[in-house]
């Protein structure tokens, strides 16, 4: 019999320092040579500005979860249908037979394993005494972001700014609430730079929500909106300023806007990026290594942090019981 869960089944199943810690198990072992994931298909559903990936993968070694997730990005979405730009539905296999095990709701599942790649990315890129963060975006994705960052670093407050001054407003309320930390809403992106420890790009913007000559030595930069090759929430200075993480470069060249850019104009060469996260998780490149270089982590999302996410919702569910058991 497979499982069938839904959004509240998994959002009360996750919680994030778990999530963290079988994302950056993730990594590691995709760096180990562990991992089989090709590039996600993406189908442009151009008349109704929609974008379908579909993003399957295997991840051997202990966690042997195999699963495939179909996720939809309609930008429009919030405004125009009251509906999130982000929904999913993941299914998970078992590796030894191939059936299904689970089919679950992918919505809540992408922002915290997004939120929990960020966290994974932090933690080796981040300055030990980070305190502040600044977020571009207050929608969805900035929420687990957030929660992320205060996981895996003493976070004493937060800045958001977001063109929807009623979005940044919402965003700063609820997530006072919720990290019992002061986060307050700014009305210039300036102020979301200047000052801070940990930035966050978590926008549906299609052009840069920054300028890079106002980063300042030491900051870390999580740069997670854009997944196009024309699109891009960082500029060519952000890009050459900093050292440059991407989740999987190869990924990363064919969908982000914010590194093909700058590769196509000349500003950086490809040697110019200094490792996957994996290579880092596991030990095989450094992470920062000194309280002045700027540094960036660049997420397009993978598969890998889908399947080891929904792995754990699996295991967790199986072990309290929740969700609909159903037979094809
Ligand atoms: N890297 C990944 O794995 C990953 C995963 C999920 C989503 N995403 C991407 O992250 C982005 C945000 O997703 P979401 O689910 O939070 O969307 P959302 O619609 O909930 O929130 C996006 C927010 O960005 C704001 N925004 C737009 N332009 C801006 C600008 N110039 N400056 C500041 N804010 C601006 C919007 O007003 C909105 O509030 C999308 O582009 C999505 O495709 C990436």
């Amino acid at each position: 019999m497979a499982l069938l869960l839904s959004r509240s089944d998994v959002q009360q199943l996750l919680s994030m320092d778990e999530t963290i810690r079988v994302v950056e198990e993730a990594f590691r072992q995709f760096a180990l040579g562990n991992v089989i994931m090709p590039q996600r298909t993406v189908i442009r559903v151009e008349d109704y500005h929609g974008l379908h990936l579909g993003m399957p993968a295997y991840i051997g070694g202990e966690m042997d979860a195999l699963g495939l997730k179909v996720v939809t990005v309609y930008p429009e979405n919030p405004t125009k249908k009251q509906l999130p730009t982000i929904i999913g539905t993941l299914l998970l296999n078992d590796p030894t037979t191939g059936a299904p095990l689970a089919v679950m709701d992918a919505g809540y599942l992408t922002a915290m394993r997004t939120g929990a790649v960020s966290g994974v990315a932090t933690k080796y890129l981040a300055r030990r005494d980070a305190r502040k963060v600044g977020l571009f975006g207050a929608g969805v994705q900035a929420r687990t972001q957030l929660w992320a960052t205060c996981t895996v670093r003493d976070i004493k407050s937060a800045v958001v700014y977001d063109v929807d001054s009623e979005a940044c407003q919402a965003y700063a309320k609820e997530m006072t609430g919720h990290l019992d930390i002061p986060v307050s809403p700014v009305d210039d992106p300036r102020s979301a730079v200047e000052g801070m420890d940990v930035i966050v790009a978590a926008s549906s913007a299609t052009e840069p929500v920054f300028d890079g000559n106002w980063l300042e030595p030491g900051q870390h930069i999580n740069g997670i909106g854009s997944h196009s090759p024309k699109a891009r929430e960082l500029d060519t200075t952000t890009i050459v300023r900093a050292k440059v993480v991407p989740d999987w470069t190869e990924a990363c060249l064919v969908e982000a806007g914010d590194l093909m850019i700058p590769l196509d104009e000349g500003a950086i060469n490809k040697e110019d990026i200094h490792a996957d996260l994996g290579e880092v998780v596991a030990g095989f490149k450094p992470g920062r290594e000194n309280d002045e270089e700027i540094t960036l982590f660049k997420s397009v999302g993978l598969a890998i942090q889908d399947a080891s996410t929904a792995s754990l919702v699996y295991r967790k569910a199986r072990e309290v019981g929740l969700g609909v058991e159903f037979a094809f």
